[in-house]
């Protein structure tokens, strides 16, 4: 294990077997539609590729980088680093999230692939920290709901490092700069 983590909060074997089980559910809940994954960079790749092997049925991967000005409001703009490459007009899309903190990010998101013309909008977080919601955005699927804690790993980062862990874990006091 990565020496600058003090505990792991979710393990890779946990992680698959609940992604088997959102995938099972995913492909139950969309078996007579076609739906767009939207993987918002970069944190969500991990997640979106282990995810992605259990949907059994057509579908289609897309991916977005977004960043939200720093305080903006649950109506704020983001920024679009990068945008679809297709359009979602008529589509069901599902976003594919690592975790969902204060919601900001995918409150925002999800109204603007509405205004985009998506027929439909639903979420998928690898992660979710309940404790620390502040935008009005429930996720409809969620792997694991975790406690108020920094976490990295499985996509998570911390200063842009730690992505590629196969779990999610917890960092070292002495790890986080000054
Ligand atoms: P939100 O808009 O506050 O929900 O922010 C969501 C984004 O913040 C996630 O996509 C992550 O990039 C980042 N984030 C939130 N909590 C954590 C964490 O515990 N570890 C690493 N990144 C986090
Ligand atoms: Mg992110």
């Amino acid at each position: 294990m990565n020496n600058n983590v003090k505990k792991v909060l979710v393990s890779q074997e946990q992680i698959t077997e609940r992604a088997k089980q959102l995938g099972k559910q995913i492909s139950e809940d969309y078996k007579d539609k076609y739906p767009i994954l939207v993987a918002l960079l970069k944190g969500s790749i991990p997640f979106m590729a282990e995810l992605m092997k259990y949907i059994d049925i057509d579908m289609e991967t897309e991916f977005m980088d977004v960043s939200s000005y720093a305080g903006t409001q649950s109506t704020g703009e983001v920024k679009i680093i990068k945008d679809l490459d297709r359009s979602i007009k008529d589509c069901d899309v599902i976003i594919v999230e690592d975790i969902v903190d204060t919601g900001r990010t995918l409150k925002t998101v999800s109204e603007l692939l509405y205004s985009k013309g998506a027929k439909s909008v639903k979420i998928v977080t690898l992660l979710n920290k309940e404790a620390r919601r502040v935008a009005d955005i429930k996720a409809d699927y969620i792997g694991f709901e975790i406690p108020d804690e920094f976490v990295i790993g499985f996509g998570l980062d911390y200063d842009e490092k730690y992505r590629n862990l196969p779990f999610v874990g917890v960092l070292k006091e002495e790890c986080y700069k000054e």
